[in-house]
């Protein structure tokens, strides 16, 4: 089933139009990805969805229930959780305290949930009760992920996870992005290497000046010219 339906959204900063017509489609339990050159809209698309910022057209849908429109909160409430880049963890409270401020709102079941959403981290498992500003930058973004994972959305959108991370532990990353989809939540990623969207995602969207470009499975958009489309900007692919 169709978990996210962003359909034809349009986003303008005052007179400046940066997103139009913009579609993605997500499946439940899948993992999607949007790449593009800088300024292409991507973080604006994704802020648009999480209701961050209000669309100039379009609509969006979370399975059957449009969310067009709906503050910020409450979309989150209905199940769809948002990690903007530069996600911000609370610095001096702890791993825990944070996955709690987290889950806040939930009516049961705060401590199972906890553990559920530790499974998926061994990094955040192993350091509960240290502060969250101790942390890595790595790790740091991994509980701003887990945080998102704690009303046990149905979608969640994650701006750069991996932005300014070394090679190895940006792997780590996409590794856990992974396991989050195997629990139940579908992950759209906006990631500006193309060779890890690709390596990592299964289906992957190309947006270029606001708009979609190409899309298809991962397969499917490797084979095409990405070097062109990205005006040989670093991280694109060499045919
Ligand atoms: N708050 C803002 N006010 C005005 N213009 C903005 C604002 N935020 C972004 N823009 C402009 O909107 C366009 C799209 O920006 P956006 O951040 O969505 O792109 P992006 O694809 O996420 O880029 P990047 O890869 O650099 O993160 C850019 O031209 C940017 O300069
Ligand atoms: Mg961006």
């Amino acid at each position: 089933m169709l978990a996210l339906h962003a359909d034809r959204l349009v986003a303008r900063y005052g007179p400046v139009t940066v997103v139009r017509d913009a579609t993605v489609r997500l499946e439940d339990r899948s993992l999607a990805a949007i790449v593009g050159p800088n300024g292409a809209g991507k973080s604006t698309f994704v802020k648009v969805i999480a209701g961050v910022l209000k669309p100039a057209g379009g609509r969006v849908y979370l399975g059957d229930e449009e969310l067009t429109g709906l503050p910020a909160h409450r979309i989150a409430r209905r199940g769809l959780a948002y990690v903007p880049q530069n996600a911000n963890v609370f610095p001096s409270l702890t791993v825990v305290e944070n996955l709690e401020m987290g889950g806040f709102t939930r009516k049961e079941g705060l401590r199972p949930r906890i553990s559920e959403v530790l499974d998926i981290f061994p990094d955040l498992a192993r350091a509960t009760k240290k502060r969250a500003g101790t942390l890595s930058g790595g790790q740091q973004n991994m509980l701003a992920m887990a945080r998102a994972l704690m009303l046990d959305p149905r979608v969640v959108l994650l701006d750069e996870p991996t932005a300014g991370l070394s090679p190895a532990y940006t792997q780590v990353v996409w590794d856990q992005v992974q396991r989050v989809t195997k629990t139940g939540t579908a992950v759209l990623v906006v990631e500006q290497n193309v060779d890890l969207a690709l390596a990592n995602a299964s289906y992957v969207y190309v947006f270029v000046a606001g708009t979609n470009h190409a899309e298809g499975p991962s397969a499917d958009v490797a084979a095409l010219d990405l070097a062109a489309i990205f005006l040989g900007r670093a991280g694109a692919r060499e045919h």
